[in-house]
């Protein structure tokens, strides 16, 4: 295998990092007999069929088929490629890589993301010391002073502050030798349009460093200390930063999410500070964009519940009933407060306190109640407007899949509304009977394009294979019937040649004295084959010798089958003149003679 990295130094890194201790980082995982299950953090899903196994050191998800080991799932999970997923994890666990293999365009790709990360470390540091220089730092320490910020915000964000002018980054990061398109590929530096020099786009902000849940920095996001505009300036898109997967404060908020069960999620930078300062240390911030199924399936690893505070002004709102529907196609319980007039978290904190505040959160509106009071507020109580509001509530309530919470929704609008509860009902019974003949044909050709998809992206499509993918199956889960599989010459006859290369290699890490299946998935170095694996592996299925015999039997006699009918085939063929098809037979034939003889050399039995 090309492998640049050494295979010694793969399975030193398998050994130590232990893949419940990695994936529990990201998804809440609890146990269940052998296994730890959690809702997959690679599809969306309201019951866990994501399963861990830690003896195997193996995932496999139920529902969407992802599978590997611990270096497939940071690959998966971060979207990086192998070598960044075995350095990732080489660097948190000590274990000292060569680099001197890899190839130049690797060491490019795999250095890039880390200079940059270290640029932004460098820019933090240099906008943390400028806050706190006596004269050049004024400004923003006297701003965020006359905000309410403490010091100990202050250090725990590392916020920090860039004076005016065009090149004080610039200059700073250029003593410290820095070439000019690295800086360029962090965002933080922009090159004029004459391309005659370069500048900071960061300019006289206050700047709030963005990091990821591994605590690196990301991006910055700045803000002006007056009403010029744009008020915030964030980061560009680059190599480690996305703005629809990144949440602010992430880092910090995880220990008090998974402890509290809860997220809050806030709008802005200042609306999280001013949360944490008040001691709500379990809340992130979307920034400026509006909130993504990325986002929430990236919460869903470290919560169970969310609230979300939006502003309770027209774009609060209907903000709000945009992430509604995310949370609910991602089956993430929310709650939605909506704070009095006029306020954000920030201003309505600062203004009234935790306790007022924490008393309000007790009030937030289940996501159904909220959609209901805000199109209640919009349309009026007459007529025509309790007919719009059934009318805008008719596919929300459709949609809601728990027939009990359905019918509590139903009763209550009718209340609200004051009218029949049958007049609801018959209003949305045609869209769920719609949507329902829908979903069933869509989830049936779904399912069946999925698993079809699966077994031929793993090379399993015929029906044929069925056998021998079992048998694949037994090699896997019942390793002491491997030296039958040996003697028997087995393989040799498989017609898949996907299942045989995987049978092939179970047998030489077998020989090698090798058990695991997470080395075994390493080995086969394909994404597709391994999802197959780790699904193989992570069944329970109860082998004993005598049935894995009479399984290997069967298969030699299906084999003998098709040979006998192989010579049918040829007979006919001969009887009606068709050279052609003749032709292929008697290749066939000399295949299986070929397979037959090294079978036997071999001391199989005779096909
Ligand atoms: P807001 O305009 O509500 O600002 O934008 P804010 O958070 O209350 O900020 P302060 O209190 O005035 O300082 C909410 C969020 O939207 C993004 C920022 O992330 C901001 O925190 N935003 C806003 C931008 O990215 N650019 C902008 O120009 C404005
Ligand atoms: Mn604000």
């Amino acid at each position: 295998m090309a492998f640049y990295i050494p295979e010694e130094k793969i399975s030193e890194i398998q050994n130590v990092a232990d893949i419940i201790d990695i994936v529990s980082e990201s998804v809440l995982l609890k146990k269940a007999g052998k296994n730890h299950i959690g809702l997959c953090p690679f599809h969306s899903e309201k019951t866990p069929s994501f399963t861990v196994n830690p003896e195997k050191q193996i995932f496999h998800c139920f529902g969407c088929g992802a599978g590997g080991n611990v270096i497939s799932f940071v690959m998966k999970h971060d979207g990086v490629s192998f070598p960044e997923a075995v350095q990732t994890l080489a660097k948190r666990f000590g274990v000292e890589l060569p680099m001197r293999n890899m190839n130049p365009a690797q060491k490019i790709e795999m250095s890039e993301k880390e200079q940059i990360l270290d640029v932004n470390r460098h820019a933090m540091q240099y906008f943390q010391h400028m806050l706190f220089q006596e004269f050049s730092g004024k400004p923003g320490l006297q701003y965020l002073t006359e905000r309410g910020i403490s010091r100990n915000t202050l250090e725990k964000f590392h916020i920090g502050y860039v004076p005016d002018g065009w090149t004080n980054l610039v200059e700073y990061l250029s003593r410290k030798r820095i070439p000019r398109n690295l800086l360029i590929k962090t965002g933080l530096v922009v090159e004029n349009k004459q391309k005659s020099g370069f500048y900071d786009r960061f300019r006289n902000r206050i700047m709030f460093p963005i990091f990821n849940p591994g605590n690196q920095v990301i991006g910055f996001g700045g803000r002006v200390l007056d009403n010029s505009l744009p008020k915030y300036l964030n980061s560009p898109e680059t190599l480690v930063y996305s703005k629809s997967s990144s949440l602010y404060g992430l880092h910090i908020a995880k220990p008090e999410c998974r402890k509290t069960g809860t997220a809050y999620i806030v709008e802005g930078y200042m609306d999280l500070l001013a949360l944490w300062q008040h001691g709500i240390q379990n809340a992130v911030a979307t920034l400026g964009t509006s909130l993504t199924s990325e986002h929430v399936r990236i919460l869903k690893g470290h919560c169970e519940k969310v609230v979300l505070v939006y502003d309770s002004d027209e774009a609060g709102l209907k903000a709000a009933a945009r992430s509604i529907e995310i949370f609910n196609k991602e089956y993430l319980n929310a709650l939605i407060l909506v704070l009095p007039n006029g306020h954000d978290p920030d201003s309505y904190l600062f203004k009234n306190g935790e306790a007022a505040f924490k008393a309000i959160a007790q009030e937030a509106l289940g996501a159904m109640e909220f959609l209901m009071e805000s199109a209640i507020r919009k349309n009026g109580m007459s007529l025509e407007g309790k007919v719009r509001t059934v009318t805008s509530m008719k596919d929300y309530l459709a949609n809601t899949s728990d027939h009990v919470s359905r019918s509590l929704y139903i009763k209550k609008l009718a209340e609200r509304l004051n009218i029949d509860d049958s007049a609801i009902m018959e209003k949305i019974r045609e869209t769920i009977q719609k949507q329902k003949t829908e979903n069933n044909r869509a989830g049936i050709i779904h399912s069946i394009n999925q698993q079809s998809t699966r077994m031929s992206e793993a090379g399993l499509s015929n029906e044929s294979d069925r056998m021998e993918k079992k048998i694949i199956a037994m090699m896997v889960q019942y390793p002491e019937i491997l030296p039958e599989i040996c003697k028997q010459d087995i393989l040799s006859c498989f017609e898949n040649k996907v299942l045989s290369k995987i049978g092939v290699l179970i047998l030489e890490q077998h020989e090698k004295g090798d058990r695991s299946v997470s080395s075994l998935i390493v080995r086969v170095n394909n994404p597709e084959q391994e999802k197959f694996i780790a699904s193989l592996a992570i069944e329970n299925n109860k082998w004993n010798h005598a049935g894995c015999l009479k399984l290997i039997k069967q298969f030699v006699l299906s084999k003998n089958k098709r040979n006998h009918d192989l010579l049918m085939r040829i007979k006919t063929a001969e009887a009606q003149n068709d050279d052609k098809l003749l032709i292929a037979l008697m290749e066939q034939l000399r295949d299986q003679k070929k397979i037959q003889k090294k079978r036997e050399s071999a001391g199989g039995k005779t096909l």
